[in-house]
């Protein structure tokens, strides 16, 4: 337990994910308390808090701490009055779930996320709707050096248009045009701006591609990545609760909404914290993370 917070925290896996006690998230945080959630979320990399049945205002409140809030490009905006509400639910009627495959949110915009706050109403009745986190630290540690070296060269492109299209009901073009849907070109390897560690930067629902090789050789690339980047060594599962929190870090987190409920109701809202550019590990690169370690 932390001395000045009051908070706890106990690692789920010595790689990824802890759970947080000794906090009230419906009520506001000393500084104290955010510090301590900060650091256990920067060293964990994902963090999970139960039993906190949060108002819409108490959740954009406690986001806001951390950082100003994301508002999606593509999703409807159902909650009156908070457009950086976004809405996860799935029931019989539901074609798809969100994040239903390996994914970092919104790593299609130039400025992705940089961490995500999902806090679920209600869970399956019968049991399920788990949610898995991939650490990108550990994938990244655990390939050979000279995969590291030509991995750390190379850029990839993140698109949306095949993730969003005719998703969120705006093939009438009304709030999202063709040629609106986001796209950005990342680094491989992405150096965390606040550790300073290595994290592979490429994920299953929105890289489309490498620069510079041939389709083959991106392909070929890219699959392999996908696979190691979920090793179940990389991985940590969470089971939901109602009124449970999971807040990760996109810079160096996948994760993945397993949806195996079907077709009972599984219900929750997550805000979104912005993040900034990704850099990689070239010299100048190297200087804007000494500098942001230091600021
Ligand atoms: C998401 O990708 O934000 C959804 C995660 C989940 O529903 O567990």
């Amino acid at each position: 337990m932390s001395e000045t917070s009051g908070i706890s925290v106990d690692p789920l896996t010595p790689r990824i994910g802890a759970e947080i006690s000794g906090v009230d998230l419906t009520r506001p945080l000393s500084d104290a308390q955010v510090d301590g959630i900060r650091r256990a979320w920067l060293k964990h990399q994902v963090v999970f808090f139960r039993d906190q049945p949060m108002e819409v205002e108490q959740h954009v409140a406690f986001g806001k701490r951390f950082g100003e809030l994301h508002i999606h490009p593509a999703a409807p905006k159902p909650v009156e009055g908070h457009p950086e509400i976004l809405v996860v639910h799935a029931d019989e009627k539901s074609a798809y779930v969100a994040g239903g495959g390996w994914h970092s949110d919104v790593s299609c915009d130039a400025e992705p996320p940089m961490g995500s706050i999902l806090h679920i109403h209600r869970v399956p009745g019968s049991g399920g709707g788990d949610t898995l986190f991939a650490s990108m630290y550990a994938a990244y540690e655990a390939l050979s050096d000279r995969m590291q070296h030509l991995l750390e060269d190379l850029s990839a492109v993140h698109s949306s248009e095949h993730v969003y299209k005719g998703r969120y009901g705006h093939s009438d073009k009304k709030t999202l045009r063709d040629g609106d849907y986001p796209s950005a070109e990342h680094p491989v390897v992405r150096v965390h701006p606040e550790t300073g560690r290595k994290a592979i930067y490429v994920n299953w629902g929105f890289t489309t591609g490498i620069v510079g090789m041939k389709p083959a050789e991106s392909r070929a690339l890219l699959d392999f990545l996908f696979r190691h980047v979920t090793r179940e060594e990389f991985q940590c599962r969470f089971r939901w609760r109602p009124d449970s929190v999971a807040f990760w870090d996109n810079r160096c987190t996948q994760h993945l909404a397993i949806w195996d409920y079907y077709p009972e109701v599984r219900h929750g809202y997550r805000v979104t914290l912005k993040g900034d550019r990704p850099f990689g590990t070239s010299t100048a690169d190297a200087g804007a993370v000494r500098m942001r370690r230091t600021a």
